[in-house]
């Protein structure tokens, strides 16, 4: 059986701040017209939301385990078909991304990595964290950027994976804004 989550989230922004950081970090980049993968939609889509509606026509693919944060993400559709022009979302386990089907994007969120990863996901081969940051880098662009989250639980797993693709030469820090951290993917 897959591992999804049995949850969903609201915008809840004094427990979790990394959407709420990271669109006032796009902000603040100034991004435009660009490619955005985000992990982690919640069950408000404020990042497909707030990129569809402010000017910046950033483009989002996100990716929810959470059947009620799909379904919302269904209704969202229909009811904003404005907001669907660039935001996308599906419903599947980070762990079982397939390079073939990946993009290359200019930003990828990897804020909750190492929250959901259990023996589960290995009882059907899923990716490790380690392998998923990895894929992440593969598919930005050279300069593109992956964000990860200090706040999160589990986020010495975050330090200790993205940490090796550093030491292997395959991203730089750039810089702490807020609880996020940017690292730059080296060409
Ligand atoms: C705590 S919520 C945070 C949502 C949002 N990023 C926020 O900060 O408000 C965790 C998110 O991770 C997603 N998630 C959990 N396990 C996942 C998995 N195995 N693959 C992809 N997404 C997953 C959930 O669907 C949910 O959107």
């Amino acid at each position: 059986m897959l591992h999804y989550w049995d949850a969903y989230w609201d915008l809840r922004v004094k427990e979790c701040p990394c959407d709420v950081h990271f669109l006032e970090w796009l902000k603040t980049d100034g991004l435009r017209d660009g490619a955005i993968f985000h992990f982690g939609t919640g069950s408000h889509h404020v990042v497909g939301i707030e990129t569809a509606t402010n000017g910046s026509n950033n483009a989002v693919l996100g990716i929810t385990a959470s059947p009620k944060e799909y379904d919302d993400y269904v209704k969202l559709c229909i009811e904003r078909p404005e907001v669907a022009r660039t935001y996308k979302a599906f419903f599947g386990d980070i762990y079982q991304l397939d390079a073939r089907l990946m993009p290359m994007f200019d930003v990828i969120t990897a804020f909750h990595i190492g929250e959901f990863r259990s023996e589960k996901n290995d009882a059907y081969g899923g990716l490790t964290d380690l392998e998923v940051a990895s894929l992440m880098v593969d598919h930005l662009r050279p300069g593109g950027r992956l964000i990860t989250y200090s706040g999160s639980y589990a986020f010495d797993v975050a330090e200790r994976d993205v940490g090796k693709l550093v030491t292997a030469g395959r991203l730089a820090f750039v810089e702490k804004f807020e609880t996020l951290m940017v690292f730059r993917k080296l060409a």
